[in-house]
């Protein structure tokens, strides 16, 4: 069943380009408009919108972080991401103009359940992004955008989070389009460019060897430190969540911009630093920024290990590894930067000789609190 894969999470990585296309089928005609009747929410009251909450845990929060740029970017609606246990237990603010957007890929999660019903109680709208047909949150949710990533079996989420952050960015293209935000046109060029999205992560699988090597040189080490900006932020804090589940190594991510403040000092000689660098095509400024911060970590002793798009070479300068992704548009680029560094806690994982599908002390669905 493991398809010749060594775990279910190698073949799940590999299964993510399936994942992002099958998220994406049918839900688009051909002149590049969305068609999502499966909501099944009044269009009317979906423009009424003026807050959105994105409730969830663990990885699937991390999808939820992401989405908010591309969210806001496209709607112009304020986008607020809370993990669904900070959420339940405070005095949240939500009314019928919220719309609370679930991600989970279980549905069963306890603290994302608990969160969708306060906030389904004091009257906000409620959509969840599901990856399992019929579960519990999508039943007590106003409605339901299904991701279609297949079942997932590692512990480790991989594909069901490149399948939300994919069935998140056509619900934010849904609500732009209702409401009239974006020209049409540009709705159907990010779907043009979303629809390239699984050939360019096959690409990325196909160019995994010498980041497979680099893993298994590092187990030995103690610490794993990942920075990113932007859409790339979540990423660096997903890169950092795959390595502690299962491979049980200390791993932190930070946003680049918040080194100087308390960060760098972790810095000594040959401390493994990642950067996710967003494309030098994207807005000017956050490239160079990141360029800088990848310098001040080298300057330190940093070991450098530089995930940048295709064509960028200011970045070789200062990196001792760099993985190239193919080119593609600035709120796309996670769909592409979060597969090396899956690949990288899988490798390392391995090479540790740990069960790379269960992880110890974890749980594939978190039903309790
Ligand atoms: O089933 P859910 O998406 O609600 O699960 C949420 C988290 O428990 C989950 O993403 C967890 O963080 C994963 N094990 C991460 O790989």
């Amino acid at each position: 069943e493991k398809g010749g894969f060594p775990s279910f999470m190698e073949k799940e990585i590999h299964d993510q380009p399936a994942a992002v296309h099958d998220t994406l089928l049918g839900r688009s005609d051909p002149r590049g408009r969305l068609i999502l009747d499966e909501l099944r929410i009044d269009p009317a009251e979906l423009k009424q919108v003026n807050k959105i909450i994105v409730l969830a845990c663990g990885t699937a929060a991390y999808a939820g972080m992401v989405a908010k740029y591309a969210i806001e970017n496209w709607c112009r609606i304020p986008t607020e991401v809370e993990l669904a246990h900070e959420f339940r237990y405070r005095d949240p603010i939500v009314d019928k103009n919220t719309l609370v957007v679930s991600i989970s890929q279980s549905g069963e999660t306890m603290d994302t359940l608990m969160a969708v019903r306060y906030a389904r109680e004091q009257g906000a709208k409620t959509v969840s992004i599901c990856n399992t047909n019929g579960s519990t949150i999508p039943r007590e949710s106003d409605a339901v955008l299904y991701t279609h990533a297949g079942p997932e079996i590692a512990v480790a989420s991989t594909k069901a989070f490149l399948a939300q952050i994919t069935a998140a960015y056509l619900l934010g293209l849904y609500l732009a389009q209702l409401r009239g935000n974006i020209f049409s046109g540009q709705i159907k060029d990010v779907l043009a460019d979303l629809n390239k999205i699984p050939e360019k992560i096959q690409t990325v699988l196909d160019t995994t060897g010498p980041l497979r090597e680099l893993a298994r040189s590092m187990k030995d080490e103690k610490s794993v430190l990942f920075l990113g900006r932007n859409v790339g932020y979540p990423v660096a804090l997903e890169g950092a969540l795959k390595l502690k589940e299962i491979a049980y190594l200390h791993a932190e991510g930070f946003a680049a911009g918040e080194l100087k403040h308390g960060p760098i000092a972790l810095i000594d000689a040959g401390q493994p630093v990642f950067v996710v660098v967003p494309s030098p095509r994207g807005r000017d400024s956050l490239h160079s920024k990141v360029v800088s911060n990848i310098q001040e970590v080298r300057a330190r002793g940093a070991r450098t290990l530089v995930i940048a798009e295709e064509g960028d070479e200011a970045v070789r300068e200062y990196a001792e590894h760099v993985v190239y992704v193919p080119e593609t548009p600035p709120l796309l680029m996670p769909l592409l930067t979060t597969v090396p560094l899956q690949i990288f806690a899988a490798e390392l994982a391995a090479a540790k000789g740990f069960d790379v599908d269960q992880p110890r002390n974890l749980a594939k669905s978190v039903t309790v609190e």
